[in-house]
């Protein structure tokens, strides 16, 4: 099978890459690099089975030769990125979700759509089944990602009823693991890079919010079950198990060893009080669960950022604990000539440091 990955380069979207090309398939990688990095991938490029094109796909989106499946992730995902690109991301999730779309149809492929949570806002259930229709604010600063979202699920849904696509969607919880960026405003990034560095944590509220952490490796096996069938779903893809960010915080604490006090600020604007999947559809339907303890996952990703010192911005002198048995070969860099690229697009910086905008 040769799979299209929009957003190929980001957190998810390499891991996808990686996992679709350990089991035989080709893949062609389509990323700007608004928010992801090159070295998320550049281990791939010298498998022939990989292909990887610098593109922003709200401008427009072909590739030559066979396309099977469309894998949309291409957007903006952490509420600091999103709210800095607050056009792009619209533009992303409207413009570059009917482009995909298109490429799709052009090829008579599969598409998925990574959709999230957020398109359920701050949700009066509890709690959330795919049948909630959701509670969000539609000019509030989230709105730019939240409704890009739903107009992207509102926009595949229609291609499979007026051209009928074959469309499935995925709405996905909390992720983490390695290759998060370390300051991208993320809960589970922020706090284990302030713990590594001793830095106070950041709890907005009183931490008594609670979010469902899903393990990257889980994710994607959920993702490629849901590639793998033909299934429209939509499908609540994430981990039911819920846990305040005052918990999440304690256990980033505990597993590093680190000393960080723990800072509180007020909450966001619409920020979500309580997030938790029902999965029974997906059991049932792709007969997919999430199987990887919270603790289990935090070490690896841990391991990862502890390995990493440059990107948290500081000497590896500095970081405290975290340097876990499972210590990560370092991050490869590659040149920016390696990457095929149209003419004036810019190399992102991959630890812009910045503060978290919610613990979401
Ligand atoms: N990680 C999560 O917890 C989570 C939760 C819900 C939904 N999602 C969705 O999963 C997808 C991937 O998220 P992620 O966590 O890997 O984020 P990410 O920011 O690491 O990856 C997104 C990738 O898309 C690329 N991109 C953005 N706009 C683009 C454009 N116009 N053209 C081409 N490439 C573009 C970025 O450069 C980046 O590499 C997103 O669609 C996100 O909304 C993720």
């Amino acid at each position: 099978m040769r799979v299209v990955v929009t957003g190929g380069g980001g957190f998810l979207g390499s891991h996808l890459c990686e996992a679709l090309l350990r089991r035989g398939d080709a893949v062609v990688c389509l990323d700007d690099f608004s928010t992801g990095v090159p070295e998320n991938v550049a281990h791939l490029l010298p498998d022939p089975a990989f292909e990887l094109h610098r593109v922003d796909v709200s401008e427009g989106v072909d590739v030559a030769g066979q396309v099977d499946a469309v894998a949309h992730l291409a957007s903006p995902a952490s509420p600091p990125d999103y709210l800095r690109r607050p056009l792009e991301t619209l533009a992303v999730g409207s413009r570059g979700t009917e482009n995909a779309l298109r490429l799709a149809l052009r090829h008579g492929a599969r598409f998925i759509l990574a959709s999230t949570s957020e398109i359920y806002g701050d949700p009066l259930v509890h709690p959330q089944e795919e049948t909630y229709w959701g509670n969000v604010n539609s000019i509030g600063p989230r709105s730019v990602y939240d409704e890009a979202k739903r107009y992207a699920e509102a926009v595949s849904a229609a291609y499979h009823r007026a051209h009928d696509l074959d469309v499935g969607i995925a709405r996905i919880f909390n992720t983490y693991g390695p290759r998060m960026r370390p300051h991208d405003g993320r809960v589970v990034s922020s706090f284990i890079t302030q713990a590594l560095t001793g830095e106070p944590l950041t709890i907005y509220g009183d931490g008594g919010q609670t979010r469902s952490f899903c393990y990257v490796d889980d994710m994607i096996r959920g993702l490629l079950a849901l590639l793998d069938s033909s299934e429209m779903g939509p499908f609540n893809l994430g981990n039911p198990i819920e846990r305040t960010v005052r918990e999440l915080a304690e256990t980033v604490l505990a597993l590093t060893g680190s000393v960080s006090e723990v800072n509180h600020h007020p909450l966001p604007v619409d920020d979500p009080v309580r997030r938790r999947p029902v999965i029974t559809r997906a059991r049932e339907v792709l007969g997919w669960a999430p199987e990887i303890e919270l603790t289990e996952g935090l070490s690896r990703t841990i391991a990862y950022f502890g390995a990493r010192p440059d990107r948290l911005g500081v000497s590896a002198a500095a970081i405290r604990g975290g340097q876990g048995d499972t210590v990560l070969p370092a991050s490869v860099s590659v040149a920016p000539q390696a990457i095929p690229a149209p003419s004036g697009v810019g190399m992102p910086s991959g630890a812009a440091s910045e503060p978290a905008a919610a613990n979401g």
